[in-house]
């Protein structure tokens, strides 16, 4: 990621953030619209679910002008997700509909240079979880 991309994913995060709840009712809709059988893997009630993945959401974007630091924490996530029954191939499938929501969410402000950015985010994130959950790394939206 470019600083400049750093900064657009910085930036249009922080319009998410007022709707946060909002957004993530949407992207757990979506994410289950589009792969209905994740669905099982996740509990019921998915109210403390929404807020750890906005408040996982901010760390990770407010982290990424230092990547470094967060490789820790981001690699004990990636592990506990294997427990949790998420293979590599499910990360694309979350990416995209992480990046339908905030399409959806910023609406205008959604240009392709925030949407590349985004795709770049993700793709470094998840990325590096797949190799440290599967050890191999593999392409991600
Ligand atoms: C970069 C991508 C992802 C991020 C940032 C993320 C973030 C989180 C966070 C913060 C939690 C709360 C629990 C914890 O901290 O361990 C969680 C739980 C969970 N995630 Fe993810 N996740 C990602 C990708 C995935 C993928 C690809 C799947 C596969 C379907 C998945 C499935 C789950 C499930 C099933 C739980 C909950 C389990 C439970 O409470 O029983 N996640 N995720």
């Amino acid at each position: 990621m470019t600083p400049d991309q750093v900064k657009l994913v910085q930036q249009s995060f922080t319009k998410v953030a007022p709707i946060a709840d909002q957004a993530a009712v949407m992207f757990y809709d979506r994410l289950f619209e589009v792969a209905p059988q994740v669905k099982a893997m996740f509990p019921g009630d998915l109210t403390e679910q929404r807020k750890k993945l906005m408040a996982t959401l901010s760390v990770v974007v407010n982290g990424l002008g230092n990547l470094e630091t967060m490789l820790p924490a981001a690699s004990a996530l990636a592990t506990r997700h294997v427990s949790y029954g998420a293979k590599a191939e499910h990360y694309p499938v979350v990416g995209g509909a992480l990046l339908w929501t905030l399409e959806k969410g910023l609406g205008d402000g959604w240009t392709p240079e925030v949407a590349d950015a985004w795709t770049a985010a993700y793709a470094t994130l998840s990325g590096f979880m797949i190799s440290e959950a599967y050890g191999r790394p593999q392409a991600a939206e």
